[in-house]
């Protein structure tokens, strides 16, 4: 049986890229990683994996011609799913369609809950007691795919932002591997 190849796509640290590509566990390959960001910390780390991989920042030649060279180094590379780990910039929906149901993401909240950015503090700030992050199919609409997988931690009464995200980072470490193995397989 052939392993399906996932195409990561990062724009910073990439700690869930880390993840993504240590518990493989054969059921998926990383065939790329991919940055918007050539700067991207992950991209040295995944360099050092002897991953191959891809960086162009859009700026200067815009999005569309951005996309397109994009969409070209990961097919190059065989990507059958992209992965989305940290990257920050939102898909064109043309790019979402060219790749449709074959797209996903980690998103640090319980989705429905705080879509877009800044989620733990606005989870502090709503009084919540728990926290959490979810894998979902990426659509045209920002975090409104379909949910694949969530994890739930408790939100302390001394959380700031930064240690609730720490703590939603290690369960986004276990979740994440998890979901896409079911995600290629399904
Ligand atoms: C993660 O917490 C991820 O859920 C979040 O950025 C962080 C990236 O960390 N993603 C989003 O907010 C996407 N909207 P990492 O680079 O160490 O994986």
């Amino acid at each position: 049986m052939t392993v399906p190849k996932v195409a990561i796509l990062i724009s910073g640290r990439g700690s869930n890229m880390q993840a993504l590509v240590e518990q493989a566990d054969g059921r998926y390959e990383i065939c790329v990683v991919a940055s918007n960001k050539p700067d991207a910390p992950g991209l040295r780390w995944a360099r050092e994996q002897a991953i191959p991989t891809f960086a162009l920042s859009p700026k200067g030649i815009g999005k569309p011609a951005y996309e397109a060279s994009l969409d070209a180094a990961l097919r190059e590379a065989g990507a059958d799913y992209i992965a989305l780990a940290g990257y920050m910039r939102l898909l064109s929906d043309d790019f979402v369609a060219a790749w449709r149901d074959r797209i996903v993401n980690i998103h640090p909240s319980l989705l429905p809950r705080y879509k877009g950015l800044d989620t733990h503090a606005r989870a502090i700030a709503a009084g919540d007691r728990v926290a959490g992050c979810s894998v979902h199919v990426v659509t045209e609409e920002l975090d409104a795919g379909d949910v694949l997988a969530q994890a739930e931690v408790p939100i302390e009464p001394d959380d700031t932002p930064d240690t609730l995200a720490a703590r939603v980072l290690a369960a986004e470490h276990r979740l994440y591997p998890a979901a896409l193995k079911e995600f290629v397989t399904r």
